[in-house]
């Protein structure tokens, strides 16, 4: 299988599994040029599953929200390329500049969460009630310690309620006092000590 081929795998999976996000609303193509620039770049990673019919899950995290950005911003060209095209970029810009005034590094700080974010995690319908979305959370949560961060936070939506058990039967904790998102729909849930880092 190419880089591309995986990437363009993992942004489908991605779509199935978390239809009503904002990236969900993007080509197939430009999803996959992002989660390319994530795995390609220093401080982010995208952590894949395979079983013998192909994609089984993956994870993606980041150690701060500036790596993401780096991460986006070193593969702009190939990224704009695409975003260039995709009709969705129009209808959502609009939504697009009041998520990211909601979910900005500077409302992260401000309500002392750690920095580094567990970004998206899914795992194949059929995959599912297997132990791979353990095994894909438990990768990122050592992949994050060997780089000396034991603390990281995850935004979940508010009807997600299955992953909402999911993190906490690994151990994450709702944050309960944090709101963030257009209409506070967007829990926080910590993997590690405290919400202070
Ligand atoms: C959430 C998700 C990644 C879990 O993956 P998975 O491989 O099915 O999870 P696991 O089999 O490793 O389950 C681990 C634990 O999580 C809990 N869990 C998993 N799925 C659950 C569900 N549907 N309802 C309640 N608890 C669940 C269980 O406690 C389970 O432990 P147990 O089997 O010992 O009881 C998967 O359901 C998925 O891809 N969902 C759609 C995408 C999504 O919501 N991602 C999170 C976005 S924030």
């Amino acid at each position: 299988m190419t880089g591309g081929d995986r990437y363009l795998q993992i942004a489908d999976l991605h779509k199935q599994s978390l239809p009503y996000g904002f990236l969900s609303s993007l080509k197939t193509e430009t999803l996959a040029a992002i989660y390319r620039a994530l795995d390609c770049s220093r401080g982010c990673v995208v952590i894949i599953k395979y079983d013998q019919n192909g994609l089984a899950g993956f994870v993606a995290g980041s150690i701060t929200r500036k790596a993401q950005i780096r991460a986006l911003l070193s593969h702009a060209f190939s990224i704009g390329s695409k975003l260039i095209i995709d009709p969705a970029l129009y209808q959502k810009l609009g939504k697009m500049f009041a998520v990211a005034r909601h979910l900005g590094v500077a409302s992260d700080l401000k309500q002392g969460l750690p920095a580094a974010e567990l970004i998206s995690i899914a795992v194949s319908l059929e995959c599912r009630g297997q132990g791979i979305g353990k095994v894909l959370y438990n990768d990122l949560v050592s992949w994050f310690e060997h780089r000396g961060v034991s603390q990281f936070h995850i935004r979940v939506g508010g009807a997600l309620q299955n992953a909402q058990h999911f993190y906490e039967s690994l151990g994450a904790m709702l944050v309960p006092e944090i709101k963030i998102g257009i209409n506070d729909e967007t829990l926080i849930f910590m993997h590690g000590d405290s919400h202070t880092n």
